[in-house]
């Protein structure tokens, strides 16, 4: 061998050994540091294991659990967070463990979840989405942080406070007649509710985030809705970074004509709203117009881009109309099990209303409403947990945690947890909300998270509560409704909680 052939295959040695030790590092070392700095400071937990971590019992688990077949039980936390339920029983309310690539540590205790939950940003940030969820939501203010996200906050808070929202009523009223209008061909026979409720609720965030254009803001809609199951598709492919940036498939190409049509319809609404002779543009109060002020009138730190608006659009619907569905199929379920709660609601809607639409003044006396509500938001949050990764150097309570870890708040573990809610937690009562959440809860602002808490706390909350009980009135004054022998209980997480074979229930008129 001469001597460039061996200096040359030194060289690959070499690289070799680098690669080694770097791969060693980061699958073997980091863990073993990361699990010794938590294990020394008595956070325990399941041990990681070589490459896998716990990816591979978490999902023996979940397969095990998931075989069991659920009668119509809400005991639902055991079947779908298996291994939160065994390990929160082994190692206690905080552990660390390794459901994926990195270290995640699960906190229960209330004290913890408010100081991380209310930190603004010195300790911890929000963990990072899924490319493909990322794609669906855009760099928008859920993905944001700092001052971009402080700016997109204020004008959210701003489209969602108390008098803007009394001003979606009527929109929301018509949207659910339009629901209703269809249900009469179905009088006396099924209906899937958990899919009556996504086409619902598409309309009603159409109608109130774009007003007058909310026909063309349908079609923005449906364009996402697209974007949002091709992304699906897309996220469980193993593809090569560099090589899939050049190298773009089918549904690269179809995801980027997507985002193109959406780019170009919310500009094409945006030339409606101009006067085609004086170029002045009418603003209007609803979402689209209050983001197109801060686009056009907006100075320094306050203005905002074409893309930051049309992200803005995806995140509210993404956030807004999954959601809000979701918690009313769950309830449509609850009151179709328990017809003594579905009559005790109905008579304080006909007593409040009548047959008239509700009203704003009505809707914010709907005391047993709001107690089926917050039992439905319990028993089957939407969201199951939320997250925060940390910082360097972050602290929460007495511990020290390592840069980048996520940390994990089991919002479905804590609503179905005996110690808080007693020994009927996984029993449908609305009657333990009947003094407020604080009584409920005994003051623990940590023990009931549907909407999460702190700065950070959901956007969207009153709307989406304001759209329930719209929903549920009008559907109280027309119909009762008992549960399908079709119906399986099948609640499954696929991003939020999910009733997996739909909601059949079966109308009869009044
Ligand atoms: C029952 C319905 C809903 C539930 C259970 C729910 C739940 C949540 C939760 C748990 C969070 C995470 C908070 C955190 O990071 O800790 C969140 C954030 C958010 N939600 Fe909702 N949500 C609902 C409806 C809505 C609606 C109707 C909208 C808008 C139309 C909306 C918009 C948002 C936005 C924009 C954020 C991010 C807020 C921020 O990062 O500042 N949500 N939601």
């Amino acid at each position: 061998m001469d001597n460039t052939m061996r200096i040359l295959a030194l060289s690959i040695l070499l690289l070799f050994l680098v690669a080694l030790i770097n791969f060693l590092h980061k699958v073997w070392w980091l863990p073993m540091r990361i699990q010794h700095l938590l294990f020394s400071q008595g956070i325990k937990g399941p041990p990681h294991r070589f490459l896998h971590g716990n990816t591979i019992e978490i999902s023996e688990m979940r397969e095990n659990f998931m075989n069991r077949k659920l009668q119509l039980s809400h005991d639902i936390f055991q079947t779908l967070q298996p291994h939160i339920y065994l390990w929160s029983k082994i190692y206690g309310k905080n552990f660390l463990h390794w459901p994926g690539a990195g270290a995640e540590l699960v906190i229960s205790e209330p004290e913890l979840i408010k100081e991380m939950l209310y930190d603004r940003g010195q300790y911890f940030s929000r963990s990072e989405v899924d490319k493909y969820l990322k794609k669906i939501l855009g760099e928008a203010i859920f993905t944001s942080e700092g001052e971009k996200w402080f700016k997109l906050r204020k004008l959210a808070n701003q489209a969602f406070h108390a008098e803007s929202l009394r001003n979606m009523i009527p929109a929301m009223v018509e949207s659910v007649e339009g629901m209703l209008g269809r249900w009469k061909n179905y009088e006396g026979k099924e209906i899937d509710a958990n899919e009556e409720f996504r086409v619902l609720s598409a309309e009603v965030i159409s109608r109130t985030a774009f007003g007058s254009n909310y026909l063309e803001g349908q079609k923005i809609f449906h364009m996402l809705r697209k974007l949002a199951i091709l992304s699906c598709k897309n996220s469980h492919k193993i593809r090569l970074p560099r090589i899939s940036n050049i190298f773009k498939d089918r549904y690269d190409l179809e995801a980027e004509k997507l985002e193109k049509r959406i780019r170009d319809s919310v500009l094409e609404i945006v030339k409606k709203r101009q006067n085609t002779k004086t170029g002045e543009i009418s603003f209007g109060e609803d979402f689209l117009g209050l983001h197109l002020r801060a686009h056009y009138n907006a100075n320094g730190s306050d203005k905002i881009s074409v893309q930051e608006l049309i992200d803005q659009c995806k995140t509210f619907y993404t956030a807004g109309q999954g959601t809000t569905s979701i918690l009313l199929s769950w309830t449509i379920l609850l009151l179709a099990i328990h017809t003594d709660w579905q009559e005790k609601a109905r008579e304080e809607v006909l007593e409040l209303f009548g047959q008239q639409p509700p009203n704003s003044e009505g809707i914010g006396r709907l005391k047993t409403m709001s107690m089926i509500i917050n039992e439905s938001l319990r028993l089957y949050p939407p969201s199951v947990y939320t997250e925060r990764k940390a910082k360097k150097g972050a602290k929460l309570g007495n511990f020290i945690l390592p840069a980048n870890m996520n940390v994990h708040v089991p919002i479905l573990a804590i609503h179905h947890d005996p110690k808080i809610w007693g020994k009927d937690a996984d029993i449908f009562d609305p009657e333990r909300f009947s003094s407020g959440i604080a009584a409920a809860t005994n003051n623990n602002p940590a023990a009931f998270l549907p909407f999460s808490l702190g700065p950070r706390t959901c956007v969207g909350a009153d709307f989406a509560t304001v759209e329930a009980k719209i929903s549920l009135s009008m559907i109280l004054q027309r119909y009762t409704f008992t549960l399908s022998p079709n119906y399986v209980h099948s609640p499954v997480q696929i991003v939020s909680l999910r009733p997996q074979h739909g909601v059949q229930v079966v109308i009869n008129a009044l």
